[in-house]
């Protein structure tokens, strides 16, 4: 008899990105172009060679391999806040903070503490797959909003309104989206956080991209932290992994009011304790040292952007470009009939691309694509370019 296993959990689709580099086993390596691999959001540079001699010098101290207090070192958090006010031009305090592994954890902190079973939370489509698998885990219902082509990947204020219900909690969005790459102007932002306080409910925004953004360096995604009261309706959720190139330690913050991060760090404590210090050192360190660095990566996503949308502007044999931004391109798929996996399946069987089937991302996606073009150099893109042509 099978074991007696939650039935939310076992109704969860599994990780998508386990799933498809799955399929790589079989494949065999002298058939086989090099890959392409567009799967799983990776920036291909390594953290920048100060920030590992920081890191290798750190693991010569005992206290490096101790807990940390549950929220992160005190002095990290100020530091984070300093990086806050220069790249926001407004920040939150310290004890707003909560240092967690990655912004995975951080999602999960926000949701435990917001929702109860039963509840919604709203979801525009496509919608990043993790948000997903957590909400369904937890028992929470996404409430979705179907996704529109000739959106560009950006949310519908009215469509939102409509969806909320006496059970609506939060509007969960990422910006900038994966899988859409589209980044929601600072205006929109304002509204949708009017919207969520003239509604009593909390915009949860995960802004794991934001340093790809257009001149990220010099133009605040936002001015959320200024806005009035902001803290009662408004969650942020934080990874440093993309920003400092640094995935693995798994760094991340949840950013809100002291009474949700007083909560959270009930679960934190039982979850986890504190996010390692290794990872807290790293960001301390890029923190306090690497917004040039940054600037100079945002730049490479940039050319990397605009060759990908060259690439698809000069027609590619009936794959459309349908959003795309900072990492991420939403490509629709010529196959009318296979689903997302099965053409993600024939774009490695004959053109040794590997990427994200749509429905990864929520119902009714078959038709489109994810492809990670972050992930490849610009001067790989026309490469790209020939190999959709040649399928
Ligand atoms: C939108 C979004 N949120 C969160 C994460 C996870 O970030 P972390 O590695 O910091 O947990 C990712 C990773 O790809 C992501 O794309």
């Amino acid at each position: 008899m099978a074991m007696n296993i939650n039935k939310l959990i076992r109704q969860v689709q599994p990780p998508p990105i386990t799933e498809v580099k799955s399929w790589l086993a079989g494949r065999s390596a002298s058939a086989a172009l090099p890959l392409l691999d567009l799967c799983q959001a990776v920036p291909n540079y390594p953290p920048e060679p100060g920030l590992i001699s920081h890191l290798q010098k750190a693991l010569d101290d005992p206290a490096t391999y101790r807990y940390s207090p549950d929220e992160g070192l005190p002095d990290v958090r100020t530091d984070l806040c300093h990086w806050y006010q220069r790249h926001y031009q407004s920040a939150p305090q310290p004890d707003q903070i909560c240092l967690t592994i990655g912004a995975s954890q951080a999602f999960w902190l926000a949701m435990m503490c917001l929702c109860q079973p039963g509840d919604e939370v709203i979801v525009p489509l496509p919608a990043y797959f993790d948000h997903l698998m957590a909400l369904q885990s937890y028992g929470v219902k996404p409430s979705y909003i179907p996704f529109d082509p000739d959106s560009s990947g950006l949310p519908d204020l009215a469509a939102i309104e409509q969806k909320i219900t006496p059970r609506t909690r939060a509007l969960l969005l990422v910006s900038p989206s994966n899988p859409t790459g589209a980044t929601i102007p600072s205006q929109q932002l304002e509204q949708l956080l009017d919207l969520a306080q003239a509604r009593s409910i909390v915009l949860i925004l995960d802004e794991t991209y934001n340093c790809f953004i257009n001149d990220f360096s010099n133009s605040p995604p936002h001015q959320l932290f200024r806005h009035n009261n902001w803290q009662q309706h408004f969650v942020h959720v934080a990874s440093f992994g993309k920003t400092f190139a640094l995935t693995g330690l798994r760094c991340g913050a949840l950013i809100g009011a002291m009474e949700l991060i007083e909560q959270a760090l009930k679960i934190q404590d039982s979850m986890v304790v504190c996010q390692p210090r290794p990872a807290q050192l790293a960001l301390q360190y890029g923190c306090g040292h690497l917004d040039g660095w940054i600037e100079e990566k945002a730049q490479i996503m940039q050319q990397r952007h605009a060759a990908v949308t060259a690439c698809f502007d000069t027609g590619i044999k009936g794959f459309e470009l349908t959003a795309s931004g900072s990492f991420f391109a939403w490509v629709k798929h010529p196959w009318v009939g296979l689903s997302g996996r099965q053409a993600a399946r024939k774009l490695l069987d004959k053109a040794g691309i590997i990427c994200l089937p749509g429905e990864a991302f929520g119902p009714g996606l078959e038709p489109y694509l994810r492809l990670a073009f972050g992930n490849i150099e610009t001067g790989q893109m026309n490469e790209l370019k020939l190999r959709l042509e040649g399928v």
